[in-house]
């Protein structure tokens, strides 16, 4: 873990709200797992001195430039959606524990869910698995056509199927309907989103392993101030971003 000033490549808005920012710096050369996040500092002004938790989406060390996909819903992300190219970001990670891709062998099938901005995560990981030689599907949910991003470089990863609340764009409904539909076969689960998706999908899938990520609010980001605990099976007060943020599905109390 460390921090360090980060240099923007790019920042394009690439959906409803949804930005994709490129940043370049050595941080990039220490992150290994798909699933962790880092903690930006979304400017200089004491105002903003909670960082805020974003997902790893892609890691390209060649490069020495990584992606996160970020919402601007609130002041924080409406700030880093005005980073300009060559503007500089304060980032600390990599963060958290991600997904655990020893977990399947060669030659095994991963299932990918993701919901909305729980989505970015997943792309990492996909790019992980088949670096290995472990086949991915995809099921990506969203409320709405507007809100759709990266189906198609997912779909160059494995077969992938994009579901919307109000079938606004391929299927109606939510992922879980799509996983029932098209009866997908896959030997475990990974998935990040919204917590009812992540509840109904562990309930679909009680015989399976699975690895969710959860979301609390955060003011740390490193395990030391415990506003982020969540109970879990085996932890009265798991850390969300020092545990987790990815849990054994078996593991978590909904
Ligand atoms: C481990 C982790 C990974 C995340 N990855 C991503 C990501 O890849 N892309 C992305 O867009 N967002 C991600 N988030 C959520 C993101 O951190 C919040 O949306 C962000 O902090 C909001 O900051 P703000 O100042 O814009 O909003 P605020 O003005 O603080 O709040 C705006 C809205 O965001 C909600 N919010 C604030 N903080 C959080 C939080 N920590 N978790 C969930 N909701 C929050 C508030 O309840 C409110 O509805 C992640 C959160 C966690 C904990
Ligand atoms: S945010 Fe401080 S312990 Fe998790």
């Amino acid at each position: 873990m460390q921090v360090q000033l980060t240099r923007v490549i790019n920042n394009e808005n690439i959906a409803r709200n949804i930005f994709r920012l490129t940043l370049y710096g050595d941080i990039v050369q220490n992150m290994n797992e798909a699933g962790q996040f880092v903690n930006i500092r979304v400017n200089n002004s004491s105002e903003y001195l909670l960082r805020r938790p974003i997902s790893i989406c892609e890691i390209n060390k060649e490069s020495n430039t990584f992606v996160v996909i970020y919402r601007a819903e609130g002041d924080g992300t409406n700030i880093l959606s005005n980073l300009k190219i060559g503007d500089f970001v304060d980032v600390l990670g990599p963060l958290g524990k991600g997904y655990n891709i020893k977990s399947l062998n060669s030659g095994q099938t991963a299932l990918l869910v993701g919901g909305g901005i729980g989505i970015p995560p997943l792309y990492e990981l996909a790019k992980k698995f088949n670096e290995i030689d472990i086949k991915t599907i995809h099921v990506l949910g969203f409320n709405n056509k507007d809100d759709v991003f990266y189906k198609d470089k997912f779909m160059e990863l494995g077969n992938t199927y994009v579901s919307t609340a109000d079938g606004s764009f391929d299927e109606r409904g939510y992922v879980t309907d799509v996983i029932k539909k098209y009866n997908l076969q896959y030997d475990k689960y990974y998935s990040c989103g919204p917590l009812p998706m992540l509840k109904a999908l562990k309930e679909m899938n009680n015989q399976k392993e699975g690895y969710l990520s959860l979301e609390e609010r955060m003011a740390c980001g490193i395990g030391a101030c415990y506003a982020c605990v969540c109970k879990t099976e085996i932890d009265d007060t798991a850390r969300v971003c020092y545990d987790g943020p990815v849990f054994k599905a078996e593991e978590i109390i909904f």
